[in-house]
């Protein structure tokens, strides 16, 4: 399974996402690709957020070495599932889709969690409480991933 992990600057959610992710499928030993990517392209080559290292590092994770890139049509094909933190990214990854197969591969990575409710996991980056938030929301969508997918 090749998981790709999807926020608009990929340093604040995408990169908790990815390090949470790679966290669960090595304790359940799936040999996974797991990766992150944002749908702008500011931030390419940039550490992930302090605020969202430091979050990673209170609950035991290092992402320090994750380092930003952008998401490309390529993607779309060499990946199985692509998770959208929020409705607006959803849009953009699927305007890069160029078949039903590739579009069926996008989902909101909180439907994992919660079907059909389309909750979107909050842009953390213009305030500082919301860290721990997005991190809970991540545990509990990357927790689903793997019960549902990992076998
Ligand atoms: P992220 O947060 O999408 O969770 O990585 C953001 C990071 C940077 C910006 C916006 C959101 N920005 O506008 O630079």
């Amino acid at each position: 399974m090749k998981v790709l992990m999807v926020c608009l600057g990929n340093i604040c959610r995408s990169p908790l996402a990815e390090g949470i992710l790679k966290e669960k499928i090595k304790a359940k030993k799936l040999n996974w690709t797991v990766d992150s990517a944002g749908t702008g392209s500011w931030h390419v080559g940039d550490r992930p957020d302090s605020r969202s290292v430091a979050v990673a590092a209170a609950h035991g994770l290092d992402i320090t070495g994750q380092r930003g890139r952008q998401i490309k049509p390529a993607d779309l094909e060499n990946y199985d599932l692509i998770f959208a933190m929020d409705s607006t990214n959803y849009q953009h990854i699927l305007l890069l889709a160029n078949s039903d197969a590739q579009r069926e591969k996008v989902q909101l990575v909180m439907n994992m969690e919660k079907p059909g409710y389309n909750q979107s996991v909050p842009d953390p980056y213009y305030g500082d409480d919301g860290f721990e938030e997005v991190y809970q929301m991540l545990d509990r969508a990357c927790t689903a991933i793997v019960e549902k997918y990992g076998e």
